[in-house]
């Protein structure tokens, strides 16, 4: 397994690939691994021939007040389970080869990011659509694994990839759970014993919305309302941020449940915020 740090090298190293007519493919992360981001290699390797991972916490995704210095950081352990994983190649920058004096050019995608995290998280999406299009200008890549655990940041870098008419396949996987149904996340590091027992009531909530409109409820605003008395009659430590029900193409707030939607649930448990969703089809 090769570790590549430098921009141009790792550049010239993809070019080689692609000229001998090696398919390349690419989890981009922000390290901190684990069974989740294994999953997405796992999937991307079914489908490539060179598998490419990038670690890189990126200082222009995380807000004034986010936990950017906190965010855990373990390259030795990453790199042992890249190694375990046959992962070909880490891409593993530092922060002044990514984001040079001067830097002043970002991608923004419009609308989609409007509800959910975006409305809470002001310039996350624009930080993350800019980092990612920057790892696909280096890394080059023929396929791109992103989870639905991020269903907003995949739906956002979908758009881009299709407006941008960049020449990237975007294999979506599923997220990963733990047995109690606490979707995987670096960010679970921060929960205390007390927490992480709560923790699981985001998705037991999720279900809760998927039992109501299996047995006809369509009403989002029943919905919302029935998953946050569930958690708040259930928990003392849960802070939710938002509940919302949404469609998954446009990702704008439905008032009644049709066609496709997602329901994408957010909320403080002490220090770390956590987030969930499912999607339901509606015949
Ligand atoms: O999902 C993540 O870990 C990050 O947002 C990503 C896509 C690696 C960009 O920094």
């Amino acid at each position: 397994m090769e570790i590549i740090k430098k921009i141009k090298e790792m550049q010239k190293r993809a070019e080689e690939l692609r000229l001998k007519g090696k398919k390349i493919g690419f989890v981009p992360t922000m390290g901190a691994l684990h069974e989740g981001h294994l999953t997405l290699m796992r999937e991307t390797r079914k489908k490539c021939d060179i598998l490419i991972v990038s670690i890189f916490v990126n200082p222009i995704q995380f807000g004034p007040k986010e936990d950017f210095r906190e965010y855990p950081r373990d390259f030795e352990g990453d790199r042992k389970k890249c190694e375990n994983e046959g992962v070909d190649i880490i891409f593993y920058p530092d922060v002044n080869e990514m984001y040079p004096e001067n830097f002043s050019t970002y991608v923004e995608v419009e609308k989609l990011s409007e509800h959910l995290c975006g409305k809470f998280r002001p310039g996350h999406f624009k930080g993350v659509t800019t980092v990612v299009m920057k790892l696909f200008n280096i890394v080059k890549p023929h396929i791109v694994a992103f989870g639905w655990k991020d269903a907003q940041q995949l739906l956002i870098i979908k758009r881009m990839i299709r407006d941008l008419n960049m020449d990237i396949e975007i294999l979506p996987v599923e997220t990963v759970r733990e047995e109690d149904g606490l979707a995987m996340s670096s960010r679970n590091m921060y929960l205390n014993e007390k927490e992480r027992k709560e923790a699981p009531l985001l998705y037991k909530s999720l279900l809760l919305a998927k039992e109501l409109i299996e047995k006809g409820e369509r009403n989002s605003l029943n919905i919302i309302n029935k998953m946050q008395e569930f958690i708040e009659n259930n928990s003392e430590n849960i802070r939710i941020q938002y509940i919302e029900i949404v469609d998954t193409e446009n990702l704008q707030p439905l008032k009644e449940i049709k066609g496709e939607i997602l329901i994408g649930i957010a909320a403080y448990l002490g220090k770390a915020r956590l987030i969930d969703n499912i999607r339901i089809k509606i015949d």
